[in-house]
């Protein structure tokens, strides 16, 4: 068992996924990282929504937005790239794509769960009326926390405090696949 106390979130090569409502706080927290680690490459469902049609979201594209979002994270990966999957990533289902992914590339995946709460993810949409608040209804209700067998789970509180502390324990090569 690897005590999560003693690993840093962010690890060079890594698959990292974040795991949040809609308005978390997730983009703010992997910029921090991209800023942080100089080869980590984002890759965003919603920014590849904007790239391919312009639009936060039709049904019917979503089946090539996704298969983007993996054709980015692979390339990245065989590069030697550090790649963060930002996205919702609310449940088991939809997580299952870059566990195997992971898996693929001989890794451990690494998971941060960013966990504001959704009254909170709803009073920034408010303010910002950045989307229909039905959504944030729809993934609370949906929703299903990353647990230890998908990967290396880490909260926001716990990346951040990474950034911050320079000399946080260590910073070793990309860690075993875990046993799935
Ligand atoms: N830790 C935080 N504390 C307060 N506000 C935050 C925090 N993180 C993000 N925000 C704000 O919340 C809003 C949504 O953040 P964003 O990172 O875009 O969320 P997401 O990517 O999960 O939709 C933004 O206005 C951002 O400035
Ligand atoms: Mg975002």
């Amino acid at each position: 068992m690897i005590d999560l106390d003693l690993i840093s979130p962010l690890r060079s090569g890594d698959l990292i996924i974040t795991v949040g409502l809609p308005l978390s706080g997730k983009s703010t927290l992997v910029k921090n990282c991209s800023e942080y680690m100089p080869n980590v490459v984002v890759v965003c469902p919603d920014t590849i929504r904007l790239a391919l049609h312009g639009n936060q979201f039709i049904g019917r594209a979503e089946p090539f937005v996704w298969a983007i979002a993996q054709t980015m994270a692979r390339t990245f990966l065989m590069q030697g790239n550090t790649v963060i999957i930002d996205a919702t990533n609310t449940t088991v289902e939809r997580r299952k794509m870059w566990v195997y992914m992971a898996r693929e590339f001989k890794k451990g995946l690494t998971i941060y769960h960013v966990k504001t709460p959704a009254d909170v993810c709803r009073e920034r949409n408010k303010a910002l009326g950045r989307l229909d608040e039905s959504i944030i209804d729809r993934m609370e209700e949906q929703f299903e926390r990353p647990l230890a067998d998908e990967g290396y789970v880490f909260t926001a509180a716990q990346v951040e405090s990474y950034l911050y502390t320079p000399s946080y324990p260590f910073r070793e090569a990309t860690l075993p696949s875990p046993n799935l």
